[in-house]
């Protein structure tokens, strides 16, 4: 029998997330027979609906959110005999009752309530669970991004939330953790021994992560007019990134100790405040464009979008990580919407050798380059100087090649199966302790404020380009360029 029976709660379930992403993902997890028999999910929102109701519903939407060909009525039949639907309003404490009497009294029974709705509900919804006495020790509640928007609001719910959860019970979740990729990262510098030794300082030139989308707005104008980039993925996803890159090895594979040394990376980045801003930032937002002969609205016509929104939807920042293995190195950070290309790609450019001993062009690169994929195929690509066929010694770069969905023929999971596992099993280690998003807004809350100072109007950028020409100039000042690998 796999795993935990338990209770999976899941709040906010006529929304998006759930739709999208937590549904499917507990799909192929009883699909794959990763959920005890006895796991039952309850979804709740405030729609008035019937469990058949809600079943018949979210059959149809979540069946287009699987990958082609994994949708079956049989699996299908099974999930839904798990699921149920409660129709409650988080915010009124009389309504708690009514859920705790459906959960029953199990004295042992571990229960994960996931909050996929906004953080201004996180902690109402945390103490109308403990007032009906559902937040004993074998409860866990799963807190999605973004926490708060500034380190004062993100401190308040963490302190709310605090008052009734442990920490042990709290995870913070940040899909970008869960993903197959990101942990390969890790697998990559700490279970092999070619890379860690060259991986500081003496050895690499600079280091670019780049999460880039194609994507607009959506359906999200309301939230990401308030949010943007910064928040919405510097602050927790890119961040996360730089931290798996920087950190040193964690002495166990387990909470504690990984986020103890994702900490020390957090608290050593070095303060951007006031004008700073203008030389290592760039902000910009989408204007009108063209992809593929398709005609795409600028960002401040998208619907619930304020029209002379000055939230930027594109972020490049040029960070500095103060310590002995990384003094020196430039990590450039970059996201944006509405890009030429959906790309996410940590890029480790090494140094030149010390002396040159062979002819190669004069704009061939001389340095080794290493590139990790994370989507959207994932790939780890090792860019080395070989010799060109023929008489002489003139080198040329040339690939060496790793594709995870060539080398692993098994199905990829999506990060929140993964993550959903995990929170399931108690383990912490891909979630963010308390103390790692105060630090990671401690960092941006500055920004910020430069930005409301210094920085008001972000630059605009046509859609399906690579984003604001500013963000060129960034990377050149130091005789650097983005990488724009196509295969
Ligand atoms: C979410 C952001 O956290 O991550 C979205 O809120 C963004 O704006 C998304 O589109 C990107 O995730 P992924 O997994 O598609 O790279």
């Amino acid at each position: 029998q796999p795993g935990i029976a338990c209770d999976i709660v899941v709040f906010g379930g006529t929304g998006d997330l759930a739709l999208r992403k937590l549904l499917p993902a507990l799909y192929y997890l009883h699909r794959e027979g990763h959920l005890h028999a006895d796991t039952r999910i309850l979804a709740l929102a405030r729609r008035n609906e019937s469990n058949q109701g809600y079943r018949h519903w979210v059959r149809r939407q979540v069946s287009q959110y699987l990958a082609p060909g994994d949708f079956s009525d049989t699996v299908w039949s099974g999930f839904a005999e798990r699921l149920d639907y409660l129709s409650l309003d988080v915010s009124q404490r009389v309504e708690f009752p009514r859920l705790a009497r459906q959960l029953g009294q199990q004295p042992g029974r571990v229960r994960v309530f996931y909050l996929a709705t906004l953080p201004n509900l996180f902690a109402a919804t945390a103490r109308h669970l403990a007032s009906v006495g559902l937040a004993d020790e074998q409860a866990r509640i799963v807190l999605e991004k973004p926490l708060g928007e500034s380190l004062p609001t993100a401190a308040r719910i963490n302190d709310e939330i605090g008052e009734y959860f442990s920490e042990s019970r709290v995870f913070r979740i940040d899909h970008y953790l869960g993903k197959e990729a990101v942990q390969n990262l890790l697998a990559l510098r700490f279970g092999n021994a070619l890379f860690e030794p060259l991986w500081r300082n003496a050895h690499i030139e600079h280091v670019q992560i780049s999460v880039l989308e194609t994507v607009g707005v959506e359906n999200r104008g309301d939230y990401y007019d308030r949010a943007g980039a910064m928040r919405d993925m510097v602050q927790n996803h890119l961040l996360q990134l730089l931290c798996l890159v920087a950190m040193e090895a964690p002495v166990h594979f387990e909470p504690e100790a990984v986020r103890n040394e994702k900490l020390k990376i957090l608290e050593a980045l070095r303060p951007i405040t006031g004008m700073d801003v203008q030389d290592v930032t760039v902000r910009g937002q989408y204007a009108a464009g063209k992809r593929a002969g398709e005609e795409l609205p600028a960002y401040y016509f998208e619907k619930s979008v304020d029209h002379d929104s000055n939230t930027e939807t594109f972020v490049a920042l040029k960070v500095e990580i103060d310590n002995w293995r990384w003094a020196g190195v430039p990590f450039y950070l970059r996201t944006g919407k509405r890009l030429a290309q959906r790309k996410s790609e940590i890029i480790i450019q090494f140094k030149s050798v010390p002396h040159r001993l062979f002819a190669q062009g004069h704009e061939t690169p001389t340095e080794n380059r290493l590139v990790i994929r994370l989507q959207p195929d994932e790939s780890i690509r090792l860019s080395l100087m070989a010799k060109s066929p023929g008489r002489g010694m003139t080198l040329q770069p040339v690939d060496l090649d790793l594709n995870f969905a060539k080398a692993f023929k098994k199905r990829r999971w999506d990060a929140y199966e993964r993550l959903l596992l995990d929170v399931i099993q108690g383990d912490a280690t891909l979630f963010m302790r308390r103390d790692e998003i105060e630090a990671a807004w401690r960092w941006i809350d500055p920004i910020l404020t430069g930005w409301q100072d210094c920085y008001r109007s972000p630059k605009p950028y046509a859609s399906g380009s690579w984003g604001p020409d500013a963000a060129n100039s960034l990377v050149e000042r130091l005789g650097h360029q983005w990488f724009e690998t196509d295969a």
